[in-house]
């Protein structure tokens, strides 16, 4: 039986492997929140958003689950405390998109930011799918298929969590019924949740090919610390450097502990006569502290893969039955329980 702690739902869309801007961006936030003890985390896999734009490249989708489950078992999401499960092995997800498909607008879902921006960076044009503008609605289902209050999520999801605190509010109000619980997202503190691509890059993203992913073995890791931009002035060692925007003191800033020698070693920069092979071996340092470990619970997972589909399908299960639970009531709300 479900305690009474307040629910967290939360997931990503399996369309490749995480990266540590996803690590900082929201998987380390889920870790925390699930350590807490103070919450029943729900982690799904959103496959079925994810076809929304793969439609024709299932195999991906198919293999990144597999990857995706890896990553979070790696960063510590436990399955003894949160629920893992696959989205598109809950159907009462759908028959929710499909009710809430009748209170939005098409209009509405033309101005969320985030698809908007989306279907600009996909080039769709004209052929946008109508499963990818309605992909809003359908987040709208995972999050109140399970009442949860709390979206631990990137700064890029804050227009989904809008629009299914709308879709609550119309829902309730069209059917006289308290039935869905709005949500608030959990955002990472401001300047911390994301971090630049390798390349300078506003945003780490595998279509950039700028990433650092978590399953990186340390020489990968290693290549790419060495090939980051920095301050394309700074030269020779001698010559004063910029901290400003260079990538290495960005990363240094989120990732590493010891912020005095941070800040020493910004000094050292600014005036001239740090050469920037030294603050690079010393973020690959930080970095391989820190994914060292996560790689290697990652490495034991993925040689047991029986036991990662076993954890996804007991996660589905459970999931399953929270679902159905708020499904029926929906159902009752609407009076369309004709035989009940
Ligand atoms: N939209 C999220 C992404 O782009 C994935 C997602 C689907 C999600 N349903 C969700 C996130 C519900 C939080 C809550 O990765």
């Amino acid at each position: 039986m479900m305690d009474k702690k307040p629910i967290i739902l939360t997931g990503d869309r399996p369309t490749g492997k995480l990266h540590i801007g996803h690590f900082v961006g929201s998987l380390e936030n889920r870790v925390k929140l699930q350590n807490t003890g103070k919450y029943n985390p729900f982690i799904m896999i959103a496959d079925m958003q994810a076809l929304t734009d793969n439609a024709r490249d299932p195999e991906k989708i198919r293999n990144s689950l597999f990857q995706v489950a890896l990553d979070y078992l790696a960063v510590g999401i436990d399955p003894n405390k949160s629920t893992i499960f696959v989205q598109s092995q809950i159907p009462a997800l759908n028959e929710l998109t499909m009710i809430y498909l009748n209170l939005v607008t098409v209009a509405r879902l033309e101005r969320n930011p985030t698809v908007k921006h989306e279907i600009q960076q996909k080039k769709f044009n004209e052929s946008v799918p109508a499963g990818f503008l309605t992909y809003p609605v359908s987040q709208a289902a995972d999050i109140t298929a399970f009442k949860a209050t709390v979206v631990p999520v990137g700064d890029d999801q804050e227009p989904m969590i809008e629009q299914t605190r709308e879709i609550v509010r119309s829902f309730n109000n069209a059917y006289h019924k308290d039935v869905l619980v709005e949500p608030k997202g959990y955002f990472p503190p401001k300047g911390e949740g994301r971090i630049p691509g390798l390349d300078g890059n506003a945003k780490m993203s595998k279509s950039l090919n700028n990433a650092i992913y978590i399953s990186d073995d340390a020489d990968t890791i290693k290549k790419k610390v060495m090939s980051m931009y920095t301050d394309p002035n700074h030269i020779h060692v001698e010559d004063p450097g910029k901290v400003e925007g260079n990538t290495v003191f960005t990363y240094l800033d989120i990732f590493a502990e010891d912020h005095d020698k941070v800040q020493e070693l910004k000094d050292q920069y600014t005036r001239g006569g740090l050469g920037d092979v030294k603050i690079k071996l010393y973020l690959n340092d930080v970095l391989q502290n820190i994914l060292d470990p996560i790689r290697t619970r990652r490495e034991r997972f993925e040689n047991d893969p029986d036991q990662v589909y076993q954890i996804l399908k007991d996660g589905s299960q459970k999931a399953n039955q929270v679902a159905e639970q708020t499904l029926q009531e929906v159902r009752n709300a609407m009076g369309i329980n004709y035989f009940n």
